[in-house]
């Protein structure tokens, strides 16, 4: 039998925009994800647009019950920044209401809620005066940031400032999954700083409201895996490791951006703006955990192209298929669980042993009622191995010193997902969206209470 630590952490996540629905109702303003979705509804599969997301805003109360039926004892989602503070001035009392009861009865069910404020959902409003490229946005999120604490502080004692930056940097600048869809490195560079300095102002801001909290980052990692010990190939892994996982690990929880990033910037004249003061507070400002999501890892080689100065990463690092790959045969992505082992001894080794845990780790499967039984019950035992194999490496890193503290999968409900809508279905609880939202658990339901009763399986 595999034991965890105690007090082990374990848990599902979930975001606003993914789950609430409702969103452009009870007050709430337009992210960019309700614009998007106005102004180009064909983008999105299925024609589902956020509006389409599993209904949490009504449902909160049975979804508490039913974690608990899962044996969960600690859940994450975010707040919608547009729902709080709909024009980023005023608080919206309708908004605070629905958070405090959420938050509350997650507490009384003795279910921890750690809770996030920015899951990809810029405000429209902000993205009207150009988003994270300006400098402006640093402090409308610092205020928004602030308010939250002030608000929630007494029910929330874990928070995170962002979930995976490195998406909105990349999928909005780079490679047109994300609005504003455009191709510009300058800017992605831009926007990832200021997206630096907003979570550092955000830490700067929690240390005075929260001083007896713990706030964090959630970052999707994992070390780029070479195609050979070639020189051109290590380049290649190098890059990748800088822009993907140092360019947030070393600033939050080091206090320092890598010179090598400044360096590799530099050679291609994409250094961003900075302040003064800039450096000593990212110094200042560290976090007190780390929350790593991982699905799958990165396997790069050298491209064969490069083209300078740097247009995309693609001229930076090309992505490479591991012949001898193991696949999720209902999504396509690699299952490649020894990673996650690479990961909490990065954290370990090259990141002061700092306390972390796994904030996402899940398996998506399209069509995924196809394994459904007479009962109605989804079979979903791929989902349980591949639970089961990750799980085995986060114990080997364990015991091998790693301080991870807790395993939430992605996700709970069946969501809502950017511009694939329902197409994958990841959770606990499938989600019928013929017969308002309808959850009936999954066989994984079952099997991760029994986890989580014995600490194990
Ligand atoms: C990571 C993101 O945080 C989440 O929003 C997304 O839906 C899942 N990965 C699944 O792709």
């Amino acid at each position: 039998m595999i034991k965890f630590p105690e007090n082990f952490l374990w848990g599902a996540a979930t975001s606003a925009p993914q789950s609430e629905g409702y969103s452009q109702s009870y007050g709430k303003s337009p992210s960019t994800w309700d614009k998007w979705f106005e102004m180009q509804p064909d983008k999105f599969n299925g024609d589902q647009g956020p509006d389409t997301a599993s209904d949490t805003y009504r449902l909160y109360r049975e979804d508490i019950e039913n974690m608990q039926k899962i044996g969960l004892n600690s859940f994450r989602t975010s707040i919608a920044w547009t729902r709080l503070m709909p024009d980023g001035e005023h608080v919206n009392q309708v908004a605070v209401d629905f958070y405090r009861d959420y938050f509350k009865r997650l507490r009384e069910a003795n279910i921890t809620p750690i809770i996030n404020l920015f899951h990809f959902d810029m405000p429209w409003w902000l993205m009207e005066k150009g988003g994270w490229e300006t400098r402006e946005s640093v402090d409308a999120y610092a205020f928004y940031a602030k308010t939250a604490f002030e608000l929630f502080g007494d029910l929330i004692d874990r928070w995170t400032t962002f979930n995976e930056p490195i998406v909105h940097i990349e999928c909005g600048y780079l490679t047109g999954y994300h609005y504003p869809d455009i191709v510009d490195f300058t800017k992605a560079v831009q926007v990832g700083y200021h997206t630096l300095m907003a979570h550092t102002a955000a830490v700067a801001e929690f240390r005075k409201v929260k001083p007896d909290g713990q706030i964090g980052i959630i970052l999707n990692i994992t070390p780029a895996y070479a195609k050979s010990a070639a020189p051109e190939d290590l380049i290649a892994k190098q890059n990748a490791d800088l822009l993907l996982a140092k360019s947030f690990l070393d600033p939050t929880v080091l206090g320092t951006i890598p010179p090598a990033l400044i360096d590799l910037l530099a050679k291609h004249d994409l250094l961003p703006v900075t302040k003064k003061h800039d450096q000593q507070l990212i110094a200042d400002n560290c976090v007190d955990f780390i929350g790593v999501n991982y699905y799958q890892p990165l396997r790069v080689q050298a491209p064969e192209n490069p083209h300078f100065p740097a247009q995309t990463t693609d001229d930076l690092y090309a992505n490479y298929i591991w012949p001898e790959r193991k696949i999720n045969p209902y999504r396509g992505w690699e299952i490649y669980p020894e990673a996650l082992y690479d990961v909490a001894m990065m954290m370990k080794n090259d990141y002061r042993n700092i306390p972390w845990y796994v904030s996402e780790n899940g398996m998506g499967v399209a069509d995924e009622d196809r394994f459904m039984n007479e009962d109605g019950q989804i079979q979903d035992d791929y989902r349980i191995e591949f639970m089961q194999e990750h799980l085995l490496q986060l114990h080997r890193a364990i015991e091998a010193g790693s301080s991870c503290f807790g395993y939430h999968t992605w996700t709970f409900n069946d969501c809502w997902s950017w511009l694939n809508g329902y197409r994958n279905r990841y959770g606990f609880f499938r989600v019928d969206l013929e017969h308002a939202a309808r959850r009936t658990m999954k066989k994984s339901g079952l099997w991760y209470r029994e986890l989580s009763q014995n600490n194990g399986f």
